[in-house]
């Protein structure tokens, strides 16, 4: 493993928190057994995990099993977290699990076992306003000296997660291979209900209608904000010292961004990602 900041290490062309995750972990997955019934939320940075990781929880909910954990963080655990990991070979089935990595550290199995996989995305201008806000409050990412200087580590791949476009499109070729699910952040905003309902489908929870409108209620940003297990408060203050639910609107990045750094980013995506077609939603 290679330090390249602070706080930022690399392994294998994979960018992380060192206090996060570690090249050991990261190796360790390759030996880690996966159930059919597994859910995998990934995403990469700023994009809406914390959220659609609400939503995931309180469908399960119903059912019970998660009650027992005092928090999301404990109830839908990060897979690649370096911390009070020895009970995810012990947890119940179905077992909830976030990420942030690329396809090449997850577990083997996830083509023949096919365990669901939601992937999260979000516009990349609204990840980067997001991600130099959250730096300033998270003590495991490098607090960036501008947001100009956050903006050229984004679009160099040198934050956590490292790059962005790699990250779309290497979940985004996985689409035959595994039971995936993607949805963005811009349609979460549009219209949850939807969301949750096709959350729903995918997972196989028959929910009625009220239920659904329950889980909906639960993952607003207004509830949420206000929810201690959800909106992340329960960090000590060491690790994150502000507000985690910010904003959590479509466009802020309006208030940030010049002209040419727009345009650069636009350029960008047409050139890294044209050939997918992504239609992301910019305010
Ligand atoms: P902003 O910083 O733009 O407000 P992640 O969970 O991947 O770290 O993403 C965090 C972003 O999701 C933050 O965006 C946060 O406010 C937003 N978010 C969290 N819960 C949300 C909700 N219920 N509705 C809308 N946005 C939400």
């Amino acid at each position: 493993m290679e330090r390249i900041s602070k706080n930022l290490g690399r392994y294998k062309n994979y960018i992380f928190p060192m206090e996060f995750t570690s090249a050991e972990i990261l190796d360790s997955l390759q030996s880690f057994e996966i159930r059919g019934s597994d859910v995998f939320l990934v995403t990469y940075p700023k994009s809406g995990t914390v959220w659609t990781q609400q939503i995931i929880i309180s469908i399960h909910e119903f059912d019970g099993g998660l009650s027992k954990y005092p928090t999301n963080m404990e109830k839908m655990p990060w897979l690649e977290n370096i911390n009070n990991r020895d009970n995810y070979p012990l947890r119940p089935s179905p077992r909830l699990f976030a990420c942030h990595l690329t396809p090449e550290f997850m577990p083997p199995g996830l083509e023949d076992k096919k365990p669901k996989i939601i992937y999260v995305m979000r516009n990349p201008k609204d990840v980067i306003v997001s991600t130099y806000h959250f730096s300033q409050i998270f003590s495991l990412f490098d607090t960036p000296e501008s947001f100009e200087d956050l903006f050229e580590h984004f679009l160099k791949g040198e934050l956590a997660s490292s790059s962005w476009f790699d990250h779309i499109r290497k979940w985004k070729s996985m689409r035959d291979r595994y039971d995936i699910l993607y949805l963005t952040y811009e349609d979460m905003i549009g219209d949850l209900k939807t969301a949750v309902t096709k959350i729903c489908t995918f997972l196989g929870k028959n929910l009625s209608e009220a239920d659904v409108e329950k889980v909906v209620e639960k993952s607003t940003f207004k509830n949420m904000k206000e929810d201690p297990k959800a909106n992340y408060q329960f960090l000590p203050e060491i690790l994150m010292k502000g507000v985690f639910m910010r904003k959590g609107q479509i466009g802020d990045w309006k208030n940030y961004f010049t002209v040419a750094q727009s345009e650069r980013v636009d350029r960008l995506l047409q050139e890294r990602l044209g050939d997918l077609s992504l239609k992301f939603i910019w305010e």
